[in-house]
């Protein structure tokens, strides 16, 4: 097993924990946080929606976390290669090739919302204020097929330019700058967003946890939210753990990660909702308008606000930053995916990622305009590849990896590789969760996607 395991001498390395935490971070914190998670917390009940998601976060997206990192500093390796490390059978190589397939599925679609992100940064720009806070002009944009494709097309060009320039380079860099400002103006939009008057509502429902808003699939988006946004069961945190040093304390590391990353969800909740209320008096059909929310409501906040036109700006580059880090951790996976099991140079990597992306992608866009007859299981294109991804795929590859540390690496493995660095303060919780909880809980969730994509489930 020795020789493959990671040779560190080989690979590129982050600069020490701080490089690691900030990129993997700059990896988590992406339109997840600000697009997704306001959306799936307005419609899916508010406060209670929010204490699943961090109750998940801390107890499985730490669990998922901690394995799926450590599993990357232990052999080296980028998820195909980190399983068949441990065992060679065909098995395993699925497992890791599940882990490897899903970004390559989140990639394209991601990018058609980092394309809508590039628009609204452009008609800042261009100063029109008014025109993006009007209740249609989202509508009109994504069901204009040439505008949509070609804003997709800049982001997707942006992604893989930086790309090019590898790890260090491109992830690190970018990240480190942007993210404290990004939490700065975030702050400053939801102090403003929740002393509108009326925002009030909007506070409690987001924060206050009421039951009768619980439903089973109040937790079944919630954990698809926490694999989304914690960029986890996809392969993305085995790779940065293969670029990991050995004096990096996992545990904080992970930690860190998880607090910041829920603190800007929340945060961007706390920008997002409350206006709502104060902008559309908490109307229902405005709280589960779903992919759309951000575009619509955040606009009215800056049409409201005053320098409108220079705080959009700032938002939505800041927000497009935080897009591209995602992006570029996604790619980054898929390309050295490409590169370590296909023997393909770097270039040729990025090229196979740059067709994936952009057929894929187009059929993303697409759907909200020459494609929109086509619905998949009652779904236009793009929710169609987020649900296959988040509900379907993560799930089964978050079994894998279970699984697989547990029946495969082994649990004095990953305990061993944890203590390297420092004491494994949550051990007894992790071995618990990875052993039972969690793959009995993934099996269910699994199950009652399913069930929900298809009809039988109706709660
Ligand atoms: N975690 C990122 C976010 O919250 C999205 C992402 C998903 C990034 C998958 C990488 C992989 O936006």
């Amino acid at each position: 097993m020795n020789d493959n395991l990671r040779d560190a001498a080989e690979r590129g390395a982050f600069s020490g924990k701080i490089g690691y935490v900030l990129a993997t971070a700059g990896s988590a914190v992406g339109l997840g946080n600000i697009w997704r998670f306001p959306y799936l917390a307005a419609s899916y009940g508010g406060g209670i929606f929010l204490l699943v998601y961090l109750i998940l976060a801390l107890t499985f997206g730490y669990t998922l976390m901690m394995s799926e990192s450590t599993l990357g500093r232990l052999t080296g390796k980028s998820p195909v290669g980190a399983f068949t490390a441990f065992s060679q059978r065909k098995l395993s190589k699925a497992g890791g090739w599940v882990n490897a397939v899903i970004p390559m599925l989140i990639l394209p679609y991601y990018s058609v919302i980092g394309g809508w992100v590039c628009k609204y940064l452009f008609e800042y720009i261009k100063g029109n204020v008014a025109g993006t806070a009007q209740d249609d002009f989202f509508g009109g944009f994504i069901s204009s097929a040439g505008d949509a494709e070609l804003w997709f097309i800049v982001f997707t060009a942006l992604t893989l330019i930086v790309i090019v320039a590898g790890v260090e380079n491109g992830v690190e860099k970018v990240s480190k700058v942007m993210m404290p400002v990004l939490v700065c103006l975030a702050i400053i939009v939801a102090i403003y967003s929740m002393t509108r008057p009326g925002a009030v509502k909007g506070i409690e429902y987001f924060l206050v946890p009421d039951i009768k808003h619980f439903s089973w699939m109040t937790v079944v988006a919630a954990l698809g939210q926490m694999f989304y946004s914690l960029s986890i069961a996809m392969g993305i945190l085995i790779t940065y753990g293969s670029y990991m040093k050995r004096d990096v304390d996992i545990e904080k590391a992970t930690h860190q990660v998880i607090f910041f990353d829920s603190g800007i969800a929340i945060l961007a909740g706390l920008m997002i909702i409350p206006a709502v209320f104060a902008f559309s008096g908490g109307d229902p059909a405005m709280l589960n308008k779903g992919p759309g929310l951000m575009f619509v409501t955040i606009p009215k906040v800056f049409e409201s606000m005053g320098f409108g036109r220079g705080i959009g700006i700032l938002f939505f580059v800041l927000v497009l930053f935080a897009a591209l880090t995602s992006a570029i951790s996604l790619a980054e996976t898929c390309a050295s995916t490409f590169q370590d099991e296909l023997g393909l140079s770097r270039v040729k990597a990025t090229g196979t990622v740059a067709v994936i992306m952009i057929v894929l992608g187009s059929l993303s866009s697409l759907g909200f305009s020459s494609l929109s007859f086509v619905t998949v299981i009652g779904m236009d294109i793009l929710s169609f590849f987020d649900f296959l991804t988040n509900s379907v795929m993560m799930p089964i590859a978050a079994l894998a990896t279970c699984l697989f540390i547990v029946k495969r690496v082994g649990l004095n493995n990953i305990s061993a590789e944890v203590s390297l660095s420092s004491k494994f303060r949550f051990e007894g919780m992790y071995r618990v969760f990875i052993k039972s909880v969690a793959p009995i809980f993934l099996v269910v969730i699994f199950l009652s996607s399913l069930a929900s994509a298809f009809g039988l489930l109706n709660i």
